[in-house]
């Protein structure tokens, strides 16, 4: 008996000496060290349930620049957008972007590229978001809209539909994206049935996206039950075959987006399930956002009838600069970048919902050993296979030095008097290149961001300008955030809210 209580202590002796002398210390000009109670562990569970509660926290405890232990990761997080430049300009020898997006597109989407060359596909995607191949876009965009959106509610002008508001946004452009970009299903005998067969099969293709959808953090972070691997590992099966090149390949209006990619794909020699894995990534990175970031949009127009005012009042006035009223609802009316530039107020109202609402990290593994400058001169060593992470939503967005009561939603705060756009911002008296940054920056900023923002454009002016629509309840309150959701792009609410709507009698 004794003997063995000895043995064990002498293990358990030996363990703790090891794991003293393989601990980690902060060494000198390291940024602060925070490992957390639990070995190993450190803080992950902690930034799993909530991160921006858990990062505000230890930039009150350390500063703007930390380094955290997360599941045996190091990760130091930079909050001072006066220096995000020295990271997001950084030589990709340093600070390597696509190593930790490989391994996310392996473990949400089982997808492995080798020869994966971000920068090529990029360059590829690039010109098809731009000039006259953005305006093909935008205007099959509108085309798809009004045919998700409008179609459906023909004939119920006397009777309020109700619906959940998040999901009624995330369905409809999520719907008119995919067909804008994958292409419309053929038509047999007649043109109708070709629209009708849209509808129904971008619904299959939604219903499935969302399910992936609500497992996707899960995903990220390796915490599927067992139940949840198996329902994750069916969605993404019959996403698959929803994708498969066979079935591309039978669609009309396939965009030019997509051949490009298709390409782009070919050329890495890739099998065809890989083919069709690599849609699936495409569309949770094509459609992930716009539906959410609208959502919020919306809800807080609704809650705020001075923006609502306002927003009103511009499209009337750009109205009357056209000539007459402008018409959304017309599939042969090409709808101009200028007049879907001409927006400030909208503008400055979609730029506040994203300050409050888009929330992805900008991570990067580093390569490494190397020394990190911020802007105020102060020098920190970085040390070779930790993460740096910067989190743009607690600042600049969220950071009371930058914006007055920065919780609040304020629909002018991005106008000037002159009611032309403001882009000044200044933290610590000095003007900040970066004050909002739903788009990422640097090199990594979001290619899609025009076209984006074209297509919410063109779904809120439609529901404005066909549709009469009201909260149910006119007291409900805004949902607050899923908080598990932080970091991956824009948050969603942590359950939905009813809206009514119905068509606008002419
Ligand atoms: C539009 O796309 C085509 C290929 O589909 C490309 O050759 C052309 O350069 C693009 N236009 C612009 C303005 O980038
Ligand atoms: C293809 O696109 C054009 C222009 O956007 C549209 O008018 C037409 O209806 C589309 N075809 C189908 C089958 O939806
Ligand atoms: C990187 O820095 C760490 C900590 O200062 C040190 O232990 C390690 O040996 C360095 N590695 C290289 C390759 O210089």
């Amino acid at each position: 008996m004794v003997w063995i209580f000895l043995w064990i202590l002498l293990i358990s002796c030996l363990c703790i000496v090891l794991y003293l002398k393989k601990r980690r210390k902060r060494m000198s000009n390291e940024p602060p060290l925070d490992k957390g109670l639990v070995p190993w562990l450190g803080h992950a569970v902690e930034f799993g349930k909530d991160s921006a509660t858990f990062l505000l926290k230890m930039k009150r405890k350390h500063g703007d620049i930390f380094t955290v232990q997360m599941a045996g990761r190091f990760v130091t997080v930079l909050l001072d957008p006066h220096s995000y430049d020295s990271v997001l300009w950084e030589s990709t020898a340093k600070l390597d972007f696509a190593a930790y997006s490989r391994l996310l597109m392996d473990r949400i989407f089982d997808v492995q590229l080798p020869n994966y060359d971000p920068h090529k596909e990029k360059n590829m995607m690039k010109t098809q978001l731009q000039g006259e191949n953005l305006s093909t876009l935008t205007q099959a965009m509108s085309s798809n809209l009004q045919n998700v959106l409008l179609s459906e509610a023909k004939g119920t002008t006397k009777t309020w539909m109700k619906e959940g508001l998040f999901n009624f946004c995330y369905n409809i452009l999520f719907r008119a994206g995919y067909l804008t970009l994958f292409g419309n299903e053929r038509e047999h005998s007649n043109k109708e049935t070709s629209k009708n067969k849209d509808r129904i099969h971008s619904e299959t293709v939604y219903h499935e996206y969302r399910r992936l959808d609500q497992l996707l953090i899960k995903l990220a972070y390796s915490t599927l039950s067992a139940d949840e691997k198996k329902e994750a590992a069916s969605v993404k099966k019959r996403l698959w075959s929803l994708l498969s090149g066979e079935n591309l390949n039978g669609k009309l209006n396939r965009s030019n987006w997509l051949e490009g990619y298709r390409n782009h794909l070919q050329d890495l020699e890739l099998q065809d399930d890989m083919l069709a894995r690599a849609m699936v990534l495409q569309i949770w990175a094509t459609q992930g956002n716009i539906g959410p970031a609208t959502f919020w949009l919306l809800a807080f127009l609704l809650k705020h009838p001075e923006a609502m005012t306002a927003v009103l009042d511009e499209i009337n006035r750009n109205g009357k600069l056209h000539g007459n009223k402008i018409q959304f609802n017309n599939p042969l009316l090409t709808i101009s970048q200028d007049l879907l530039d001409n927006t400030p107020v909208f503008d400055s109202i979609l730029n506040e919902i994203l300050r409050l609402t888009a929330a992805p990290y900008i991570s990067r593994e580093i390569l490494q050993n190397m020394t990190l400058r911020l802007a105020d001169s102060r020098e920190y060593n970085l040390r070779k296979g930790d993460r740096l992470c910067l989190f743009p939503y607690l600042s600049p967005q969220m950071d009371p030095e930058i914006y007055e009561e920065p919780e609040k939603f304020k629909y002018d705060r991005f106008l000037n008097a002159d009611g032309t756009e403001k882009k000044n911002f200044f933290k610590n008296g000095k003007q900040l290149k970066y004050y909002n940054m739903p788009w990422g920056g640097g090199g990594n900023v979001c290619i899609a961001r025009v076209y984006a923002i074209n297509s919410i454009k063109l779904f809120v002016f439609m529901m404005l300008s066909q549709f009469d629509f009201q909260l149910a309840d006119p007291e409900a309150r805004i949902p607050v955030f899923d908080t598990s959701r932080y970091g991956f792009g824009l948050m969603q609410p942590e359950h939905d809210i009813i809206f009514q709507y119905k068509p606008k009698v002419e």
